[in-house]
């Protein structure tokens, strides 16, 4: 049986290019997606000199609507196979929607809902047809409560939670793995390009990316539906769900001013 391939979208940095590692450091092959393209070359090179595995570089904007099926078509004309689905590319934005720039919102429903949604719609045939692998899909403790002055992005990660869970329910076969991993803040680009870095929100329980990565290869590779890393980020779920929402949106916005 051949290698099993992962393609990680937003390879080109953070959670996207440490779980690269994990995938190739077990013999997986991979497919990898974002815009910088000399980043994903790199990526390619250290990963095939310390594992020896095959890596495909593929440079691809998530935020045109065209790019998931640009991605899988080519992958077909290539004869390459996906087995994993790692959905990790996205960003954020802090401010008050009404004063944050239009396109950009719109761009990040595209790239953080839209482009998700549509490669697994593509690639997951594949994946039920060959009866392994699965999918990994990049949502956030975000995905739990509504998030004032990131409203948009907080709502993209509802949606990837709410989805990634039913996916996972109507999936029949046990050895195709379906999972949401929903870190609190980690340190990446993340902060500073979403300009989150001085909330108070962020800065309260900020993890490296490793144990992060770590704990969502893990929870992925035994089933786990919702990955939570880190202790204090698996309770704030338990506790959201006792506390008033009106408290809940009055809590993050003042923690995110
Ligand atoms: N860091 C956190 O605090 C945190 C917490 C919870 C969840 N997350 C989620 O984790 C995921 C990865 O974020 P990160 O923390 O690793 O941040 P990051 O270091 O900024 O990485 C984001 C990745 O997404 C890619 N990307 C962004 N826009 C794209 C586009 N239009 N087309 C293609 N690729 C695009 C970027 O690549 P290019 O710029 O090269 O295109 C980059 O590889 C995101 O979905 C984020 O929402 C992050």
């Amino acid at each position: 049986m051949a290698a099993e391939r992962a393609l990680i979208t937003g390879a080109s940095s953070g959670i996207g290019w440490e779980l690269a590692k994990l995938f190739a450091a077990d013999g997986s092959d991979l497919v990898l997606v974002a815009r910088r393209e000399e980043r994903l070359k790199a990526l390619a090179d250290e990963l095939k000199d310390e594992f020896g595995v095959d890596v495909f570089v593929l440079p691809k904007d998530l935020s045109d609507p065209q790019a998931p099926k640009e991605i899988y078509e080519h992958l077909k004309r290539e004869g390459i196979d996906i087995d994993v689905l790692v959905n990790n590319a996205g960003f954020g934005a802090r401010g008050p929607f009404a004063n944050l720039d239009a396109d950009m919102q719109v761009d990040m429903v595209q790239v953080n809902v839209a482009a998700l949604t549509h490669l697994t719609r593509l690639f997951l045939p594949g994946i039920i047809e060959r009866g392994r692998g699965g999918i990994l899909n990049v949502g956030s403790l975000a995905g739990f409560q509504p998030g004032p002055n990131l409203a948009v992005y907080y709502a993209t990660k509802a949606f990837v939670l709410s989805f990634t869970e039913a996916l996972s329910e109507e999936m029949k076969n046990p050895n195709i793995k379906i999972s949401c991993l929903a870190p609190g803040p980690v340190r990446t680009e993340f902060g500073e390009k979403s300009e989150l870095d001085d909330s108070l929100l962020f800065k309260m329980s900020l993890m490296d990316v490793g144990p992060v990565v770590r704990e969502g290869y893990e929870g992925f590779r035994h089933g786990k539906v919702i990955v939570l890393p880190g202790v204090k980020q698996k309770l704030i779920p338990v506790l959201l769900r006792f506390t008033p929402r009106f408290l809940v949106r009055k809590i993050v916005k003042s923690l995110q001013s």
